[in-house]
């Protein structure tokens, strides 16, 4: 007898969906289209020739190791580096407190099956990253949300969610995705201070840290926590879970970030990752070890910055150029994207289909909304597009919202006012 497909798949496949970006990402393949969808770092600054010379010594001098299998836990020269890295920031973390895992995405999916029991509370800002709520969707999270205005996460509305005792708090405090916000420090401490009294871990998704164009490095949650911990000089042993990632700053095709987490949770990721896929590429790691080391990062990403801030003014001053003054975005200081809110009452779904007619992409905000909302509301990538491309596709957005705004009496872009 033929397998009737549906009727086998478990429950928790039932809300998976695709994501919205990546399918637009498929559409933007098309050379002909303006895309700021994807939060796709710019090809220009991929270190191509360091990585053909990184795996051609690899190969050379460690051919054999690189090829084999390896510690689930990752490559240790590389989490030493890494940890050397993050102890320049004031924390005590050991290559034990950390794990690499095939992309930060990784670590968010392991994160969830090591804590999430169907029907959970999750905590997360609204909007939120996709991704991680693809990755909890499928072991069944619910969602708390709270809002987020120009200085990240509204700490005072965080009382009365913690008090229902979600499993966890996820938040992007740096150059948040999709919303392109920072978190104060003010606003650091505070969910430091409440998360520890109400006894809730905090998930700190951080990939664009360090990818700030204007302004000063704030503590990461990590090291605030370790400091109000008093935690000074021993090994990490706090409420945060950091996560962060090699995509932005090297190339996200070589998948590969890292989690940092007192020793015993890093225990159990560890066991959640052997049945996920033993460890991530050896080689991968290694290479990208090999780009890394001897300060080639550090001036690699003084570099991005360089490119990225061009990008994000260009978008800014055409946006103050092209768009409707009813119209209003979000100002990073760091990272890849920005947000756009429409009037009320327009649908940046619909005004995608118009957008797409005249070669330019973006992602619509509702799929980053743990609770359907967010309609009028879209994200801007400027990492991608050159300059001058940035400023056409603005424009054109700009006439496509001229247009359904000056259309207001009809149908087009229109959803029904709320009754
Ligand atoms: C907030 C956030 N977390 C995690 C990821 C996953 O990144 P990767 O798996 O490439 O490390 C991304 C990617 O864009 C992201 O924006």
């Amino acid at each position: 007898m033929k397998t009737l497909w549906t009727e086998r798949y478990a429950q928790r496949t039932q809300r998976m969906r695709s994501s919205r970006v990546r399918e637009l990402l498929k559409l933007t393949e098309q050379p002909e289209i303006i895309s700021f969808a994807g939060g796709l770092p710019a090809p220009e600054v991929f270190p191509v020739q360091e990585f053909q010379e990184a795996c051609q010594s690899v190969l050379a001098e460690h051919g054999s190791k690189a090829l084999q299998y390896s510690t689930t836990e990752g490559y240790r020269p590389l989490r030493e580096m890494i940890a050397r890295h993050t102890v320049r920031y004031g924390i005590e973390v050991g290559p034990d407190n950390i794990l690499l895992t095939t992309g930060s995405q990784q670590a968010l999916d392991l994160i969830g099956k090591a804590f999430i029991n169907p029907g959970d509370h999750i905590l997360v800002e609204n909007p939120t990253y996709l991704g991680a709520l693809q990755a909890w969707n499928g072991y069944q999270a619910e969602y708390v949300t709270i809002p987020l205005d120009d200085d990240g996460m509204r700490t005072d509305e965080l009382e009365g969610a913690l008090r229902i005792s979600p499993k966890f708090v996820y938040v992007l405090p740096n150059f948040h995705n999709p919303a392109g916000v920072t978190l104060s420090l003010e606003r650091r401490h505070k969910l430091i201070e409440m998360a520890d009294h109400y006894g809730i871990p905090i998930i700190e998704d951080d990939p664009y840290g360090q990818l700030r164009y204007v302004g000063e490095h704030l503590l990461p949650l990590v090291v605030l926590d370790n400091q109000f911990q008093g935690n000074n000089g021993s090994p990490y042993s706090g409420n945060v879970i950091y996560i962060s990632t090699f995509s932005k700053t090297l190339a996200p095709g070589i998948r590969l970030g890292w989690v940092i987490a007192p020793v015993e949770v890093i225990e159990k990721l560890v066991l959640a990752k052997q049945g996920a896929d033993l460890h991530t590429s050896t080689f991968d790691q290694m290479v990208a070890y090999e780009v890394a080391r001897g300060g080639f990062l550090d001036n690699h990403v003084r570099l991005i910055r360089n490119v990225y801030r061009e990008r994000r003014d260009a978008m800014l001053s055409a946006l103050e150029k092209y768009f409707p003054g009813d119209v209003s975005w979000t100002k990073p200081q760091g990272g890849l994207f920005l947000w756009v809110t429409l009037p009320e009452h327009l649908d940046a779904d619909m005004i995608l289909n118009d957008a797409l007619k005249e070669k330019v992409a973006f992602v619509p905000g509702e799929s980053f909304y743990a609770d359907g909302s967010g309609q009028n509301t879209l994200r801007l990538n400027f990492s991608y597009v050159k300059p001058e491309r940035i400023e056409e596709g603005i424009k054109r957005l700009g006439s496509v919202l001229h247009a359904a705004l000056e259309e207001d009496s009809s149908v087009g872009a229109l959803r029904p006012l709320p009754a």
